[in-house]
C-alpha cells in the first residue's frame, strides 16, 4: 500500500526555527503508511480577494500543491497569542476561491512548539478554530503544546530530549491512525 501523502505546513519562516526541526523530527519518526513532506508558504502574497479573478501564480502552485496531499500537520509557533501572521495568510489562500477550499476533509493535526513553558497553547487553539470552519478533521488526542524548545535540540536540530522523542513518536503515530479513519472525505471539496 502506498503511504498516505502529507502536507506539513510550518509556520515560521526562520531559517533555525525549532517548529522546522520538529517537522523534520516527525518525518524521521513517522511510520510507514505516511509520507510527510513539508510545502513552502513564504513566498506566497498575502491574501486580497480582489486577485481572486487572476490569482497569482504563487497561490495557484500552493493549492494545486495542497490539493495532492491527504492530510495535513501543522507544526506552528505561537506569536502574540496567536499563529503567525504567514500561516494565517496560507490559510487563508488555500481556501479560496469560495467553495473551492484546498483543506476541506482533509485529516488534519496540530502542534505548536515555544520557547516559552505553556507550549504555544493559544496558537494550537486558535488554529483549531479555523480548521473547524474549514472542516479539517483534527486530531484530538494526543494533543502536541511543545514547551521550552531552546533545550530540546542540539546545534545540529537532532531532538536531545528522551521524553520528548517518545511523545512525538506516539503522537506521529496516532496521527497515522487517525488519517486512515477520517480520509473518507478527502478531495470532497
Ligand atoms: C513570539 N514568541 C512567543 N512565544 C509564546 O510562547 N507565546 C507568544 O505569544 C509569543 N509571541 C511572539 C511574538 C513574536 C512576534 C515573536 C517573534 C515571538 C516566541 C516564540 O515562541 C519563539 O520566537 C519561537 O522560537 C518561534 O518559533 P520558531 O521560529 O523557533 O519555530
Amino acid at each position: 500500500m502506498h503511504p498516505k501523502r502529507i502536507a506539513v505546513i510550518v509556520g515560521s519562516l526562520r531559517k533555525e526555527s525549532f517548529n522546522r526541526k520538529m517537522a523534520r523530527v516527525l518525518s524521521d519518526l513517522a511510520p510507514e503508511s505516511l509520507s510527510l513532506e513539508i510545502v513552502e508558504i513564504g513566498d506566497l502574497p498575502l491574501y486580497n480577494e480582489d486577485f481572486d479573478a487572476n490569482p497569482p501564480a504563487e497561490w495557484v502552485r500552493f493549492r494545486e500543491s495542497i490539493r495532492k496531499f491527504d492530510g495535513v500537520l501543522f507544526v506552528t509557533p505561537e506569536y502574540n497569542r496567536s499563529v503567525p501572521g504567514v500561516l494565517k495568510n496560507a490559510i487563508d489562500v488555500g481556501s479560496r476561491p469560495y467553495g473551492q477550499s484546498v483543506w476541506a476533509g482533509k485529516p488534519g493535526a496540530v502542534m505548536s512548539v515555544s520557547i516559552s513553558a505553556i507550549g504555544g497553547f493559544g496558537a494550537n487553539h486558535h488554529l483549531r478554530q479555523s480548521l473547524v470552519f474549514l472542516n479539517v478533521p483534527a486530531m484530538h488526542q494526543p494533543e502536541a503544546y511543545i514547551g521550552n524548545a531552546a533545550s530540546l535540540f542540539d546545534e545540529k536540530g537532532n531532538l536531545i530530549n528522551d521524553s520528548t522523542r517518545d511523545f512525538v513518536q506516539k503522537y506521529i503515530r496516532a496521527f497515522a491512525a487517525w488519517v486512515e479513519t477520517n480520509l473518507s472525505g478527502v478531495h470532497s471539496g
